[in-house]
């Protein structure tokens, strides 16, 4: 059993998909552990993408993610950050395919639509930076003995 981080971004909350897209992981099999609607603030943001500091985009990316808010969630499974990450797509939604988050949802690389934990080092991370500890909560499925 597995967690990630995964967040719907300002674009994909501010056009109305925040409920589509927890009802892509709630389908497919993944707990949801935690979820709250929040602002970034600049803080927040500069430590979650801190490993992108020294790219050219990353100005554009902090005023980006903190432009409004954000749908964060906590995701429980088997393999949970790579089936997160399979069903988000490819970062650029020219390159995602059909199918994915990114690819039906997004135009274009700098307002893709979601994130997700690319490791579980990164998932820790992004967890703690996220949530406290007893915001996170366990229950079980109905269906979990299929999953
Ligand atoms: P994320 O961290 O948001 O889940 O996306 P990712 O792993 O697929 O991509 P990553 O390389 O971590 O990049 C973080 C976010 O920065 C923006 N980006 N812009 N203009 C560009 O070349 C560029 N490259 C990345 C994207 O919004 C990407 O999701
Ligand atoms: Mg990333």
């Amino acid at each position: 059993m597995e967690r990630t981080y995964v967040m719907v971004k300002p674009d994909g909350v501010a056009r109305g998909l925040t409920g589509k897209i927890v009802t892509r992981f709630e389908e497919k099999g993944l707990n949801l552990v935690a979820a709250k609607l929040l602002q970034i603030d600049l803080a927040l943001a500069e430590e979650h993408y801190k490993e992108h500091a020294s790219k050219p985009f990353f100005k554009d990316l902090i005023s980006f993610i903190t432009s409004g808010p954000v749908f964060a969630m906590v995701l429980e499974g088997d393999d949970a950050i790579s089936i997160a990450r399979k069903m988000m797509g490819a970062t650029n939604p020219l390159e995602a395919v059909p199918g994915t988050i990114r690819a039906d949802f997004g135009m274009h690389t700098n307002h893709n639509i979601i994130h997700g934990s690319d490791s579980p080092a990164a998932a820790e991370r992004e967890i703690g930076l996220f949530f406290k500890s007893d915001e996170l909560l366990t229950s079980k499925r109905a269906d979990a003995d299929w999953l």
